[in-house]
């Protein structure tokens, strides 16, 4: 594989970031939610930016980005809604479609599970996929996240919920 390396998100990121996110729009969509149209702006990323960065800073976010050797940005990847009070967090990642299927995913998620357990103390990560996401199950599964049976009454049709427990 290519030197690539992840990195927290910084301040200084938002024209990379407006970069990738822009040649990924249709991707990213085809897969999960899409973003507001404000968000593809100068403006849009960097109060985006702001708000992930200060929401890290209180512990309840931690954004990193995987960057190239030529330092653009080609993914991303969170833990999202840390909740230190039942030591529980969710993750949620995104590549660059040029660099699919090289690992860049699974190595993000690595990273996350590490900071997850060393910075954070979490006991258990939870991640959630449209059932036909067949990339992002494999890099579930591969680090150790296990499908959890929905219950009866479930209503989340063709969303499926991953849990690793440490
Ligand atoms: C899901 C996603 C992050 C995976 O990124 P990635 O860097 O390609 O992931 P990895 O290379 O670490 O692993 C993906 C694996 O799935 C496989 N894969 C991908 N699409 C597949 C498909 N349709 N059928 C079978 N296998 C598939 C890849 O071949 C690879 O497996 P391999 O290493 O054994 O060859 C990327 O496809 C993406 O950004 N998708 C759009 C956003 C998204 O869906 N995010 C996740 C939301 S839960």
């Amino acid at each position: 594989m290519k030197p690539f390396r992840v990195r927290e998100l910084n301040s200084t990121d938002t024209e990379a970031l407006l970069a990738f996110e822009i040649q990924n729009r249709e991707w990213f969509e085809s897969h999960i939610d899409a973003r507001a149209p404000a968000f593809y702006t100068l403006q849009g990323v960097a109060e985006h930016i702001e708000c992930y960065l200060s929401d890290f800073a209180i512990g309840v976010w931690h954004p990193v980005v995987i960057e190239d050797d030529n330092g653009e940005i080609v993914g991303r990847a969170n833990l999202k809604c840390i909740d230190s009070a039942n030591s529980t967090a969710e993750v949620g990642y995104r590549v660059d479609q040029r660099l699919c299927g090289q690992g860049l995913a699974t190595l993000a998620l690595k990273h996350l599970i590490q900071e997850a357990q060393m910075r954070w103390g979490l006991a258990q990560l939870v991640a959630y996929v449209y059932d036909a996401n067949i990339g992002s199950k494999k890099v579930l599964e591969r680090c150790g996240f296990l499908l959890e049976r929905p219950p009866a009454n479930d209503n989340t049709a063709g969303e499926c919920r991953f849990v690793l427990a440490f």
